[in-house]
């Protein structure tokens, strides 16, 4: 048995990808193409775009640089209000800081990880320029097409932080394509990944414009000659990342099939447990393609998720629970802000009380019982 196999995420380029990668490496490497940003960017672009359904997608080095740059466009400034879920990793809300801006952080829904509309309305301000709507673990829940409402009417921009979720969709429309922006990452834990690597979709050309200049240091992409006009930074992808990226979207779609077969052993089994209420399954709508970043399980709060660790360990399983601390009590919002425990009680007690189950393209349905049986047994000892 392989550490790797039930690890909570394992980077993989099938066989048959590696020796086309390997080509295409040998012919930048022999300097027949460029290393920095070239045709394959813009292929990659191209073809990220169109699986996506949407017009435009700027290819830059993270995920981290996507939403700066998404806050970048909108011309985020003064204090501005960003609404973040506090279930998420610390740039969906450090890109707010960064770019100049002030996050609000919100609960998150119970039944979904993900931010909800209720909970997005109480915390609109006239100082609220932006929500980033983060889809947990890979779901996009009904809940969007609410907080779509909601952005427009009040005139805020809508960013999808979708980092979980490349190749999730919701009634046939996938992630990035709802909001004025999509925000992706290809890091190595991430469904699809070129190592560091991320992406950008928009369906509005000036945002595509702006969001293209931005990732260039700020130049004016459209003048015959290099003349800078507005304030960037260097957030350019290079073409060995791009080839990777260009091949890993090849075998996305058959990742999440994957995935989402270890996700229904998961779930079958654990049926029984949760009508015993020792686990809580999330809600996945029947219309939803979830990427399974990761399989989220809640548990009874009787269960001490540190020896369920520590148990499944032992047989090489891993587990964990994305993300700890919740993150407007990390160190830095903490000072930030003056952020205390206690702000946001109902997602701090749901956020002690949940595991992830190890989940990926690699994991065979008879290692997907072998994980959800071992987390059975644990788990019955310790109710
Ligand atoms: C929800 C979320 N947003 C943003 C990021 C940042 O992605 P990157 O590492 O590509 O900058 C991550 C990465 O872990 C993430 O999980």
């Amino acid at each position: 048995m392989s550490e790797k196999k039930y690890s909570i995420a394992y980077p993989f380029f099938p066989k048959e990808e590696i020796e086309p990668i390997l080509d295409k490496f040998r012919k930048i490497l022999s300097g027949e193409e460029v290393l920095s940003m070239g045709k394959k960017v813009e292929e990659f672009e191209k073809k990220f775009s169109q699986y996506i359904g949407i017009k435009y997608a700027v290819g830059t080095n993270s995920c981290s640089a996507a939403l700066e740059i998404s806050l970048r466009t909108i011309g985020l400034q003064n204090d501005d209000e960003v609404i973040v879920p506090a279930e998420t990793f610390i740039a969906t809300a450090s890109s707010a800081v960064r770019e100049g801006g002030r996050v609000v952080f919100a609960d998150i829904d119970p039944e979904t990880f993900c931010l909800s509309a209720h909970e997005v309305a109480k915390r609109i301000t006239k100082k609220t320029k932006a929500v980033i709507l983060v889809h947990m673990a890979g779901l996009v829940t009904p809940e969007v097409y609410k907080i779509q409402e909601l952005c427009r009417s009040h005139g805020i921009s809508l960013i999808e932080d979708s980092a979980h979720a490349t190749g999730a969709s919701l009634d046939g429309k996938r992630a990035g394509s709802f909001g004025d922006f999509g925000c992706f990452s290809f890091y190595p834990t991430k469904v699809i990944t070129t190592g560091e690597g991320g992406m950008l979709t928009t369906s509005n050309e000036d945002y595509y414009n702006l969001a293209h200049s931005f990732r260039h240091r700020g130049r004016d992409m459209n003048a015959s000659q290099e003349v800078y006009t507005r304030l960037g930074t260097n957030n350019r992808m290079t073409e060995m990342v791009a080839i990777l990226g260009l091949s890993q979207l090849n075998v996305l779609d058959r990742f999440i099939k994957a995935r989402n077969k270890v996700a229904s052993i998961y779930s079958e089994s654990l049926l029984e447990f949760e009508q015993k209420e020792y686990v809580t399954l999330l809600k996945v709508p029947s219309t939803a393609c979830h990427s399974y970043w990761r399989y989220i399980v809640r548990l009874n709060e009787k269960i001490d998720r540190e020896v369920l660790r520590k148990s499944l360990a032992g047989k090489d399983i891993t587990i964990d629970w994305a993300y700890d601390p919740p993150l407007h009590l990390q160190p830095f919002f903490k000072s930030l802000y003056g952020n205390k425990e206690g702000m946001l009680p109902k997602t701090e007690k749901l956020m002690k009380h949940f595991i992830c189950l190890p989940i990926h393209q690699c994991i065979t349905e008879e290692d997907a019982r072998f994980v959800i049986d071992s987390f059975k047994d644990v788990v019955r000892d310790l109710v």
